[in-house]
């Protein structure tokens, strides 16, 4: 009998993200949800990465109230959610208290699996989340976060998927967020793992450089057993390939899918008229849906291109474009090689910007790479050269326990800090991950004098 092979919808989540920085309200998704649910997904994303935050910052929404709405018209499909591990939807560190809470509450409130990644790939940043999703009856998935370098090899990411079967994943998910997972790079990464690990292994990658569709087939044919892709209107670019396109194909060459085309035809069809919203009001910026494949030639993703591009432009140095992009690597080679994900990417762009700019390597450092050398971050990849080591914080110690170790609980001071207008533990971790922002929603929602207006600036894209 042919495979059958599982869609995750992203639509709600990453394909938004990806095109239109997160600005979908529950309004647009709500009158949808039945149809999505009775599709026949896999699970459907809809929280976490920028969701909540955009929430709250954007939207004058509750991301919590979103969430239980979402829950209470998707009774089949599972709702899943992406965790960045210790810093779970920040950029920084929550001691334990904080992480424990926060998955406890997203899994009362709804979501039924939690795709768990950390930037580094540091296993020790993902303990507390896995031992708390799975203390909560949630689906633990652990994603390796997929990059390329002299380090980053199959074997290595073989041996990871071992250790990540080993602390307890229900399955496993290979993160591609910069689309640089290449096909041939894909048969032989699925095929080595499943060969490894009994786990169900999902592969998400972006369409960014064009290759994305070429990469599923890939990587079905080595094994995968659920693939990432957004509905036509939110797909392609720096989103996922589109879900009717790549079921029709998968169909047609014998596999098996869940989906129902008439809905799914549907969904289309429902969100092409906001796709087109969103384009008119200029959210959905055209550029977006261009395909990249510098992005397979420098191996940088697609949205750290542009942040750099814009960086220099802003100063008036565009003509220094291919010369950072020259120093990225190098930069990475001397940090040790980690992941260009969210927040490193931005962290080895910003230096590799200042040791052009300035004329001369690590004269001028940012405090967040000082953080990372000093171990606050996590492992790297592979160890820091002393000399480079010792040129970003001199003598100074760096730690090598898990860096959470180091915090003290907090959700009592958290709880404190916000009394006057939060209701619930729902709204202190709403405020222990975006305090001001969080402060001036709960403010506005709490005392009818509270006079901050919801943010209207536009952000740039951040996948
Ligand atoms: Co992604």
């Amino acid at each position: 009998m042919a495979k059958k092979i599982l869609f995750t919808e992203t639509v709600l989540r990453d394909g938004q993200q990806s095109l239109i920085a997160t600005r979908m309200p529950i309004t647009d998704m709500l009158p949808i949800m039945k149809t999505m649910d009775e599709a026949g997904y896999h699970s459907l994303e809809v929280w976490g990465g920028a969701t909540f935050d955009a929430c709250i910052r954007f939207l004058n929404e509750d991301p919590w109230e979103r969430l239980r709405l979402l829950r209470k018209n998707v009774k089949n499909a599972k709702l899943q959610m992406l965790l960045r591990g210790q810093n779970l939807l920040g950029y920084r560190n929550y001691p334990d208290d904080v992480v424990q809470a926060f998955i406890e509450k997203s899994i009362t409130n709804g979501i039924d699996i939690i795709r768990i990644f950390d930037a580094l790939n540091d296993l020790r940043n993902l303990k507390t989340s896995v031992e708390t999703t799975k203390k909560f009856g949630g689906h633990c998935q652990i994603a390796i976060s997929y990059t390329t370098s002299d380090f980053h090899t199959v074997d290595y990411f073989v041996e990871l998927s071992k250790e990540i079967e080993k602390i307890g994943a229900d399955s496993i998910c290979i993160k591609d967020m910069a689309g640089v997972l290449t096909p041939n790079t894909a048969y032989e990464l699925v095929s080595k793992i499943k060969d490894n690990v009994s786990l169900p292994l999902e592969v998400h990658t972006h369409a960014t450089s064009g290759i994305s569709e070429m990469t599923y087939l890939k990587a079905v044919e080595a094994g995968a057993d659920i693939i990432d892709t957004a509905i036509s209107p939110f797909a392609g670019g720096t989103s996922q390939p589109a879900t009717e396109s790549v079921a029709i194909a998968l169909q047609g060459l014998g596999y098996h899918t869940d989906l129902d085309m008439n809905k799914v035809t549907a969904i289309a069809e429902y969100f092409s008229p906001i796709r087109d919203r969103f384009r008119n009001e200029g959210l959905l910026n055209p550029k977006v849906k261009d395909i990249e494949p510098k992005t397979l030639i420098y191996k940088v993703p697609g949205g750290m291109l542009s942040n750099l591009l814009s960086q220099l432009t802003e100063q008036g140095l565009q003509d220094k474009f291919e010369e950072v992009l020259k120093e990225v690597p190098l930069v990475r080679a001397d940090l040790g090689y980690p992941p260009l994900v969210t927040p490193l990417s931005q962290m080895v762009g910003t230096q590799a910007l200042m040791n052009v700019i300035s004329g001369e390597r690590y004269k001028l450092v940012p405090k967040e790479i000082k953080d990372y050398v000093r171990g606050l971050y996590g492992k790297p990849p592979v160890a820091i050269k002393e000399e480079v080591k010792k040129k970003i914080i001199g003598d100074e110690p760096v730690i090598t326990v898990r860096p959470a170790d180091l915090l003290e609980p907090k959700m009592d001071n958290f709880a404190d800090e916000i009394k006057q207008y939060a209701k619930s533990t729902e709204d202190v971790l709403m405020y222990a991950l975006f305090p001001q922002q969080a402060k001036d929603f709960l403010g506005r929602r709490e005392d009818k004098f509270y006079d901050v207006p919801v943010q209207k600036v536009n952000v740039s894209i951040d996948i």
